[in-house]
C-alpha cells in the first residue's frame, strides 16, 4: 500500500483539500473540513513506464449500440408500491441507495421488501449494523413476516460481509446502514466520508460483478442531505428517498435518480401496528374530511409520477406583529410562493404587505409541480378575502410572472379522477375546456379568476 498522505475531506460535499481551511471551498460550508489519511484505493491505477506493458493493457475493445439483449429482467418483489418507484422491479446487480430521516421507517420498509421478495423465492440477505439480531426479529413477529426465508446477520466490518457475499449467491442484499460499516483499509472514523465511500464504493463493484441487487441505507443530515458525501449518489444507479412528515401516518417513496425508470414516481405507504400498508389509491388520504370547505382552502388536482392526486392546499394571512411578515410554506417551494404573492400583488392588486402568510399542504405530501400555482393562488385570496372557494371545485394551471393562467399537463386525468372522489367542477386553464368530464371555469388571466369567488353555490 502506498504511504498514508493527511488530506483534509469536507464531510458536506466529500471535496478533498490538501491544507485545512474554515470554509469548503466546494460548497461552501463552514466548519466541514475534517483530517482524514487517504491511501490509494485497491485496484487504482499505478503509474505504468514500460511502454510495452502499456500497450499490453491498454486494450479497449468498443461495441455496438444495438444491445443482443432486450431490456434488463426486474425482480419484482411484490410490494407493488416499491416495485412501480423502482421502475417496475428490482434490477439484477443495480445498486440503490436509500435516503432518509432517522426514524421514518427505512428499515421497517426495507424489512418488508426482503420478506415478501424471499418468499416469492429470491434469495436475499439483509445485514444491519445498527440494531441486533434480535431487535430485527421481533420487528419481523410484529409484522408477521418472521417465516420467511431471509438470512438474516448483524454486522458491521465490510470486510466480513464482503466475505459472505462472495461465499453464496444473493439476488437482493440490504445494507442497513451504509453509514455504520467500517472497511480496515481506511484509516478514518466509522461513518466519515472516506469510510462510506470506500465502503459503497466496494459493495457497489461486488453487486456489479455478481449481479447481486444492493440495496444501501443512508442517513440524513439535518439540512436533508444523505449525511456525508453526495459521492455515494453518484455511485448507485437509483437513488430513492423516503419521506414523511412527523405526526401524518403516510409516507412517500421518490425516486431522485434511477438509470433503469422514471424518476418521478412514488410510492404511497401508511404506517401501522403492522408495519407498513400499500396505498394504491392516495388521491382520497390527503384531502380533508370535511365536506364544507372553510376559506383558505382549495382542492389541487395534481400528478404524482404517472398517478392523478387530489390535495387540499391550506393558506392562512393573518395581521403581522413583525417588521418583516412571516411567510411560512409547508411541502411546496417557498420561492414559488414569494412568486405567486408578487404576481398577486402586482398584476391583481391584492396586498399582502404587512400581513403574515402560511401555506400548507394536507397530509405531509411535498408538491413539486409548476400545475399547483392556480390552487395555491386561490387558496392564498380565498385566505386574505376570508371567502371560502366554490364547494365541489378542483383547480389546477401554472401562472407566468404576468399571471397568465397557462395549460398543464394531462389535465383530462386530473379531471377524471376529481369526477371520481366526487367533484363536480374545476377552476383551470382556457385549454381544460377539451374533453372536460364536467362543467369547467376557465381562465387566462389570474385578474379573471377573481371572479369564480362570486360563484357561490
Ligand atoms: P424504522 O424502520 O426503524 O426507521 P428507520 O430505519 O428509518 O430509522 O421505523 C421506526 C418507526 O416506525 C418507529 O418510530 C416506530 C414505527 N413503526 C410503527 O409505527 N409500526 C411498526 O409496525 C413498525 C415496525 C415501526
Ligand atoms: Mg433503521
Amino acid at each position: 500500500m502506498s504511504k498514508a498522505q493527511a488530506v483534509f475531506v469536507c464531510q458536506s460535499c466529500g471535496m478533498t483539500h490538501t491544507k485545512w481551511a474554515g470554509q469548503c471551498s466546494g460548497c461552501l460550508s463552514w466548519n466541514t473540513l475534517v483530517q482524514e489519511s487517504f491511501s490509494a484505493p485497491p485496484g487504482s491505477l499505478k503509474p505504468e513506464t514500460s511502454p510495452s506493458k502499456i500497450s499490453r493493457l491498454s486494450k479497449l475493445n468498443f461495441e455496438t449500440l444495438d444491445a443482443p439483449d432486450e431490456a434488463p429482467q426486474r425482480m419484482v418483489t411484490g410490494i407493488e408500491e416499491f416495485d412501480r418507484v423502482c421502475g417496475g422491479g428490482i434490477v439484477p446487480g443495480s445498486a440503490i441507495l436509500l435516503a432518509g430521516d432517522p426514524g421514518v421507517g427505512k428499515s421497517t420498509l426495507l424489512l418488508q421488501v426482503t420478506a415478501h421478495a424471499a418468499l416469492r423465492g429470491l434469495k436475499v440477505a439483509y445485514i444491519s449494523g445498527e440494531e441486533a439480531v434480535e431487535q430485527v426479529r421481533g420487528r419481523a413477529s410484529r409484522m408477521g413476516v418472521s417465516k420467511a426465508p431471509v438470512d438474516l446477520a448483524a454486522e458491521t466490518s465490510l470486510r466480513t460481509i464482503l466475505d459472505a457475499l462472495k461465499r453464496d449467491t444473493y439476488d437482493l442484499v440490504i445494507i442497513d446502514s451504509i453509514q455504520t460499516l467500517w472497511s480496515d483499509a481506511i484509516d478514518a472514523a466509522q461513518g466519515s466520508v472516506s469510510q462510506v465511500r470506500a465502503c459503497a464504493g466496494e459493495l457497489v463493484r461486488l453487486a456489479k460483478k455478481n449481479r447481486i441487487a444492493m440495496i444501501l441505507v443512508g442517513h440524513v443530515t439535518k439540512e436533508g442531505q444523505i449525511a456525508g458525501p453526495r459521492v455515494v449518489e453518484h455511485m448507485v444507479d437509483a437513488v430513492l428517498s423516503f419521506e414523511g412528515e412527523r405526526g401524518y401516518p403516510f409516507r412517500i417513496l421518490r425516486g431522485s435518480k434511477n438509470r433503469f425508470g422514471a424518476t418521478d414516481e412514488i410510492g404511497v405507504f401508511e404506517m401501522g401496528d403492522g408495519g407498513l400498508r400499500e396505498v394504491p389509491n392516495p388521491s382520497a388520504l390527503f384531502l380533508g374530511d370535511n365536506d364544507e370547505r372553510s376559506s383558505g382552502s382549495a382542492v389541487f388536482a395534481g400528478i404524482e409520477g404517472s398517478r392523478p392526486v387530489l390535495v387540499e392546499i391550506q393558506a392562512l394571512v393573518a395581521p403581522s406583529a413583525l417588521g418583516t411578515p412571516r411567510r411560512a410554506v409547508v411541502g411546496w417551494d417557498s420561492g414559488r410562493l414569494a412568486m405567486i404573492l408578487a404576481v398577486l400583488e402586482s398584476r391583481c392588486g391584492l396586498g399582502f404587505g404587512g400581513k403574515d402568510v402560511y401555506l400548507n399542504v394536507a397530509g405531509g405530501l411535498k408538491i413539486n409541480e409548476p400545475a399547483a400555482d392556480l390552487a395555491a393562488a386561490m387558496a392564498l385570496v380565498s385566505a386574505l378575502l376570508d371567502r371560502p372557494l366554490p364547494k365541489a371545485s378542483v383547480i389546477f394551471g401554472e401562472i407566468s410572472l404576468s399571471g397568465e393562467v397557462r395549460g398543464v399537463s394531462r389535465m383530462e386525468a386530473r379531471m377524471k379522477e376529481a369526477l371520481k372522489l366526487g367533484f363536480s367542477n374545476a377552476i383551470a386553464p382556457v385549454a381544460a375546456q377539451d374533453n372536460a368530464p364536467f362543467e369547467v371555469k376557465t381562465y387566462s388571466h389570474l385578474v379573471n379568476a377573481m371572479s369564480a369567488f362570486d360563484l357561490q353555490s
